[in-house]
């Protein structure tokens, strides 16, 4: 893919100490909800986890209304019901769209320089900003190939995608009140799906800095030990 498209973003749950935005990740939510979900699924997503701390925390009133939004197929009734809870998303419905669950682990959008993986040391995978600039990375060109309708896209690799522009200005009506222009609707998305591929960011955070605070403790004790120690023979 060419890179050069691919522009930083500083989201909130990058760095050491970074979390997710709850409030984001609930505005990113209804627009998977509203747009995305008409063609994307997001199968390995449990609807009960929108209520986890450190995610869009719901409440479980929300959660059980924002589930009821959705048809699950039930294999002991043999037909769809509403989703509850403890159902997980449902799958793609338009068949070349991809499953969303891991999109922003699957993507980078930050290579080189020269493969070394500098920039990615510096500012992450980059999997949300390709997902941010996919959204927001198309000319308005379009052609017809084998029957397809392919949009100019220059995040894209090859330049030409089946995704028709799926957002403008606008098209969500934000429950929070937050400015909803297309830019702003890609980065609350692809916050959404960075959570959705990785609700357990934060812990994994948390228990990396404990290691390394235990570890300086650790390294501190052994060198007064280490002092102590060898006092009388010095
Ligand atoms: C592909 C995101 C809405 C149809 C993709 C890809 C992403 C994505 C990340 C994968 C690109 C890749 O393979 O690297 C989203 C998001 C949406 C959205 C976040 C909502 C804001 C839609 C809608 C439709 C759709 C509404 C159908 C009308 C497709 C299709 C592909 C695709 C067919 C495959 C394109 C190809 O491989 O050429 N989408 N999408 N998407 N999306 Fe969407």
């Amino acid at each position: 893919g060419d890179a050069a498209h691919i522009h930083d973003v500083d989201f909130s749950f990058e760095g050491p100490f970074g979390s997710f935005d709850q409030h984001q990740l609930q505005r990113g939510m209804q627009v998977y909800q509203e747009v995305c979900s008409a063609c994307h699924g997001l199968r390995q997503v449990a609807f009960r986890t929108l209520g986890d701390e450190g995610g869009p925390h719901l409440t479980e009133d929300q959660v059980k209304a924002f589930a009821a939004l959705y048809e699950v197929f039930d294999p002991e009734l043999d037909d769809t019901r509403a989703a509850i809870p403890s159902d997980k998303f449902p799958r793609s419905g338009v068949e070349n769209a991809p499953d969303l669950s891991l999109m922003a682990k699957a993507r980078a959008g930050f290579h080189g320089p020269a493969g070394l993986g500098i920039n990615q040391i510096v500012k992450g995978m980059g999997g949300p900003e390709y997902i941010v600039a996919i959204l927001t990375s198309y000319t308005g060109e379009e052609k017809t190939q084998a029957g397809t309708t392919l949009y100019e896209n220059t995040a894209f690799p090859g330049g030409w995608i089946a995704m028709a522009p799926p957002l403008a200005d606008d098209q969500v009506e934000f429950a929070d009140g937050h400015d909803a222009s297309a830019h702003h609707m890609a980065e609350d998305t692809a916050a959404f799906l960075m959570w959705a591929a990785e609700p357990k960011m934060m812990a994994r955070k948390w228990t990396g800095l404990l290691s390394v605070g235990f570890l300086a403790l650790l390294t501190v004790l052994l060198y007064l030990t280490n002092k102590k120690l060898w006092a009388p023979h010095k």
